[in-house]
């Protein structure tokens, strides 16, 4: 099994990573993806303005990296638009939460956290962004990484950029091979996360529309050092596993419905085992609907977890989900 070294010093199992996202990449999610093997997990981002102003939400999800199992490795992820707001929210991190990577957020495209100069913005200043990350580098305990878009509006100098991020001590880069303007949808361009792999001696990291039928032809084409997997983890952390089986080359395993309903159970029980109620069901509406959406007939089915408003009631749906599974017109 090929492995990813950070900094001579920590050693990823594999090179299959799980991509940040934010409502979906918690404990729940990052804990169902280890049994399955994954190398290497990261956090929802975090808002350093929350982190410096307080917030108990913010700091109950830090002290949520604390249920992960030490083996278990973890990037902690930031984001902030402001230097001082973010180095100030580092030592607060160090000490609340227990992670191995520190990660900052170059790549978010959303409107509200662009609005604060904060994700993708950076890539529209990168003399900032190589000093920030200089001082952010000088400030962690941890190894930092960055995860970045190719461009904002347009494709910048990546390499360039890379090179630099390097220089200032970055140990790590994964890149969403598409520019902001992108947001999540069009081609994305693996050329350029070639490029960049040519030309730094870090570890580099592919992502963006990877699933397991083109993983190995996006790892051979880049020669990145790993592969970060969103979207289609989601309802299938098993790709880890089958990821992990095609590079032993063993066949892959493919769950069926009986299966797959049994894996939304263990995910809910983790989602109720450290979240209230109310947070736990709101959540659980969007993660039972990827568990079944391959499912024959699940219509009607999804239309019922999709309204469920209690611990119970999902568990009750989980228990008859074949009462549910019936041809609509
Ligand atoms: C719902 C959702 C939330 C996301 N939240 C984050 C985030 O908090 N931080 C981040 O760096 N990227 C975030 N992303 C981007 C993903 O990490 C990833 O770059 C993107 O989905 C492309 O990979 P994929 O095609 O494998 O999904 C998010 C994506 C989605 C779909």
């Amino acid at each position: 099994m090929k492995k990813i070294i950070i900094n001579n010093n920590l050693i990823l199992p594999n090179r299959y990573i799980l991509a940040p996202m934010a409502g979906l990449s918690d404990y729940s999610l990052r804990r169902m993806c280890y049994l399955e093997g994954v190398g290497l997990t990261y956090t929802e981002m975090v808002s350093c303005e929350s982190v410096i102003h307080n917030s108990s939400a913010t700091f109950f999800d830090l002290k949520t990296t604390h249920l992960e199992k030490k083996k278990n490795l973890l990037a902690l992820q930031i984001f902030g638009g402001k230097k001082e707001s973010i180095l100030k929210s580092i030592p607060v991190i160090e000490k609340e939460a227990r992670y191995d990577i520190l990660d900052f957020n170059a790549g978010c495209p959303v409107n509200k956290v662009v609005k604060q100069n904060a994700g993708s913005k950076w890539l529209t200043k990168v003399d900032e962004l190589t000093n920030l990350m200089k001082d952010i580098v000088n400030i962690s305990s941890h190894p930092v990484s960055i995860k970045l878009r190719t461009g904002f509006n347009e494709e910048i100098d990546l390499v360039a950029l890379a090179k630099r991020l390097e220089e200032v001590g970055v140990s790590l880069i994964a890149i969403h091979g598409r520019t902001r303007k992108e947001f999540f949808c069009g081609k994305v361009n693996y050329d350029i996360i070639k490029k960049v792999k040519e030309n730094v001696t870090i570890p580099v990291i592919a992502n963006g529309g990877i699933s397991l039928y083109n993983a190995s032809e996006v790892l051979s084409f880049t020669k990145a050092d790993g592969i970060m997997i969103g979207q289609k983890a989601l309802g299938h952390p098993e790709i880890f596993s089958n990821l992990i089986r095609l590079e032993e080359g063993k066949e892959i395993i493919n769950l069926s419905p009986k299966e797959k309903i049994n894996q939304l159970k263990k995910h809910l029980k983790l989602l109720f085992s450290y979240l209230d109620e109310n947070r736990g069901v709101s959540l659980a509406r969007g993660i039972s609907t990827h568990y079944i959406k391959d499912f024959k007939y699940s219509a009607k089915l999804r239309s019922y977890f999709v309204r469920c408003k209690s611990k119970k009631e999902y568990f009750d749906l989980i228990k008859n989900y074949k009462n549910y599974l019936v041809e609509t017109t």
